[in-house]
């Protein structure tokens, strides 16, 4: 069993207008096993995207007090590449194309670099890998042949970081607004890739602004991020009270003093 832990993070980043460090998170503590699906939910502007992007690494969000525990050890000082090879995956809200890059070589370097060098996949097990996971998840062969992510529609791009979800077996995968943009029979895809890799070994994080796409990836544990702290953690239950009642109920039921982006002046 593996376990992420994210223990009173505040994380700010460079305010280029203002010249100054503005704090987006202000004191996030998150706890999950594998077997376990975590979601968050919240509102725009609150800081979801900014807690992924802080989990895997990405510099220019900077930690000014807590940690990140993988497996109990800090991930703070380790680079992206170093905490892929952790176990950690994060599927963007805008993945990043890549050229001269094969999707298809992509991932068999990413597979392999989470394996020992004396134990690196062989063609024919990727292959045989890669023929099962483009069925599940409905994609065409040519779509492994083309350059990463170069000219993918929104769909594809999506469809695509599933594919590489279930061919590189993360530990845990920070999904952000995996649902947004899709039409309903591209999530429901999706949803059946992340449900395919669900069990003992794998934990995923998800992150929404809607209730839909956890109709079809069921949660253990739903978390509601304001602000840039986790307000509310409840079940399944609580993303369908929020469908019902809006973040603004939420807000106003917690006694919050905090204005909404969608607020109306
Ligand atoms: N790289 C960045 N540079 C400057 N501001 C940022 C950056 N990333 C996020 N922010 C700001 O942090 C706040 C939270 O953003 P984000 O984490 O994307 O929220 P969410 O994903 O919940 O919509 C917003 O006010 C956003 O403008
Ligand atoms: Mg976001």
């Amino acid at each position: 069993m593996a376990t992420l832990e994210v223990k009173d993070l505040h994380v700010s980043v460079q305010d280029e207008e203002k010249k100054q460090e503005k704090e987006i998170l202000k004191g996030v503590n998150l706890k999950m096993s594998t077997g376990e699906i975590h979601a968050i939910m919240g509102p725009n502007g609150t800081g979801k995207s900014t807690l992924s992007q802080t989990i895997m690494g990405q510099p220019s969000y900077h930690v000014t007090q807590g940690d990140i525990l993988l497996n109990g050890e800090s991930i703070l000082d380790m680079p992206v590449d170093e905490r892929a090879r952790k176990g950690l995956f994060l599927a963007m809200q805008y993945p990043a194309e890549i050229q001269g890059v094969t999707n298809a070589e992509f991932l068999r370097a990413a597979i392999n670099a989470r394996r020992p060098e004396d134990d690196q996949i062989s063609v024919m097990d990727f292959l045989k890998k890669l023929d099962k996971n483009l069925k599940l998840l409905d994609m065409s062969e040519s779509m492994t042949e083309r350059y990463l992510n170069e000219g993918f529609s929104g769909g594809e791009k999506k469809r695509n970081e599933i594919l590489q979800l279930l061919m590189i077996e993360p530990s845990f995968a920070l999904l952000d607004e995996i649902d947004s943009g899709l039409d309903i029979d591209a999530l429901k895809v999706v949803a059946k890739g992340v449900n395919s890799m669900r069990g003992d070994n794998f934990g995923s994080l998800i992150i929404t602004h809607y209730q839909r796409l956890l109709n079809y990836i069921v949660p253990d544990t739903v978390h509601v991020m304001m602000d840039g702290r986790i307000v509310k953690t409840g079940g399944p239950e609580l993303a369908k009270k929020l469908e019902d009642e809006g973040y603004a109920g939420l807000r106003d039921e917690l006694g919050l003093n905090i204005k909404l982006v969608d607020d109306e002046d």
